[in-house]
């Protein structure tokens, strides 16, 4: 009794601490197609774009700029976080330039760009926003005191990309000077300095998410030395090093950040999951595009491309288009990453790392 009695105040502040609603009031979101909610629709020469139908077919019956059929893994974090989806950073500024808005939204912004790296080069000649241009935005919102200090302690800081970098590995016209290993090493220098200047900025609850399996895209039919009847395995290869140094990132957070919380999300292997037991999930057809030509995978095409094809449920899928998750697959994907358990997010899930009461 005497016993249980000492137990009590642990016990009970650890009970308040997890019982506090949470006061996340934004997320800050970085990386490519996978994020981006339309930023690229406001750069007159981009090419690498899904603001045409049948992009955003199923959820806002319009395209947005999102490249999938609906929502994204941070429009459905912020549903989680009952707070409203961010915004395109570029649609921000168009807003405030022609004065139809004042203020940055206190929500977050959505800096995320499709078809950028964690390369400078990546994909430059399609005009995306690089990760590091996508830095420097965020960094001027802060030293112009646009958003509050407060708020940026207080939110979520969401960053995935290196998809683009590793795929554009594997392009016939780019001979590469760096072998696969350096070339992931490269890769990860640009995520630690991004991780330096965030936190240096005020970032103190960040998410990491790994890459999904980029080898098994239908998109890989584009590539003449990729395999069609199962996934590329010298490009996994390369994810997987990444992941797994992105993992050890995370690991060393408390050092190299203190004050700062990171997580890691295990995206690969929840995809592989899907791809494992699909009936589970709900899938019917986990390797083709839903979204694109009538060839190998519908892999050749962009969905919406003249000539396109579209499947009958694309929620049964797993790709929507040639790179893309459908909407299904990131509700599934943005559940694991929201409640799930050390397999799929780690230390600690996103509930979790919002609930914290870090004072
Ligand atoms: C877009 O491309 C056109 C034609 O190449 C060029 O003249 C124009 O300056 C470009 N616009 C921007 C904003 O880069
Ligand atoms: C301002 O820009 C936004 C975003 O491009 C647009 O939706 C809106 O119609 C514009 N408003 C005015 C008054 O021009
Ligand atoms: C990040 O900052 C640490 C010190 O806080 C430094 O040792 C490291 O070199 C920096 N890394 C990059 C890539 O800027
Ligand atoms: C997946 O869908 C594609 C395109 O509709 C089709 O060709 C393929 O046979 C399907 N695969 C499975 C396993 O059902």
């Amino acid at each position: 009794m005497e016993e249980r009695l000492y137990l009590y105040p642990l016990l009970l502040s650890f009970l308040v601490l997890v019982a506090h609603s949470h006061d996340v009031p934004a997320i800050f979101i970085f990386g490519d197609s996978i994020f981006d909610a339309g930023n690229n629709q406001f750069i007159k020469n981009c090419t690498a774009r899904a603001d045409f139908l049948p992009y955003g077919l199923n959820y806002f019956h319009r395209p947005t700029g999102r490249f999938t059929n609906g929502r994204t893994v941070a429009d459905f974090i912020a549903e989680s976080l009952d707070i409203k989806m961010q915004i395109p950073y570029l649609q921000v500024q168009m807003e405030i330039l022609n004065g139809s808005r004042k203020d940055y939204p206190s929500n977050g912004v959505n800096f995320a760009s499709a078809g950028s790296g964690v390369l400078r080069a990546t994909n430059r000649d399609m005009e995306v926003i690089s990760l590091q241009m996508q830095l420097r935005q965020f960094q001027a919102l802060i030293e112009q005191n646009q958003v509050n200090k407060k708020l940026v302690q207080k939110s979520l800081f969401f960053l995935e990309s290196g998809s683009n970098d590793i795929f554009n590995y594997f392009l016939p016209l780019e001979p590469q000077e760096l072998d696969p290993r350096s070339y992931v090493q490269s890769m990860l220098a640009e995520i630690r300095h991004f991780l330096n200047q965030t936190h240096r900025l005020g970032a103190r609850r960040i998410a990491l998410f790994s890459l999904g399996p980029v080898g098994c895209v239908p998109a890989r039919a584009l590539l003449p030395r990729a395999p069609l009847h199962k996934c590329f395995g010298r490009m996994n290869k390369m994810v997987k090093d990444f992941n797994s140094g992105l993992e050890d990132i995370v690991m060393d957070f408390p050092n190299k950040y203190p004050g700062a919380v990171g997580v890691y999300g295990a995206v690969y292997d929840v995809v592989q999951l899907f791809r494992a037991i699909p009936a589970r999930y709900g899938f019917l057809n986990v390797t083709s595009a839903c979204c694109g030509d009538d060839g190998p995978l519908g892999g050749s095409l962009q969905c919406g491309k003249k000539g396109y094809k579209i499947c009958g449920n694309p929620n049964q899928f797993l790709f929507w288009d040639y790179f893309h998750p459908s909407e299904h697959a990131y509700k599934l994907i943005s559940k694991a990453l929201w409640a799930g358990k050390r397999s799929q997010i780690r230390p600690l899930n996103l509930k979790t790392l919002s609930h914290l009461n870090r004072g």
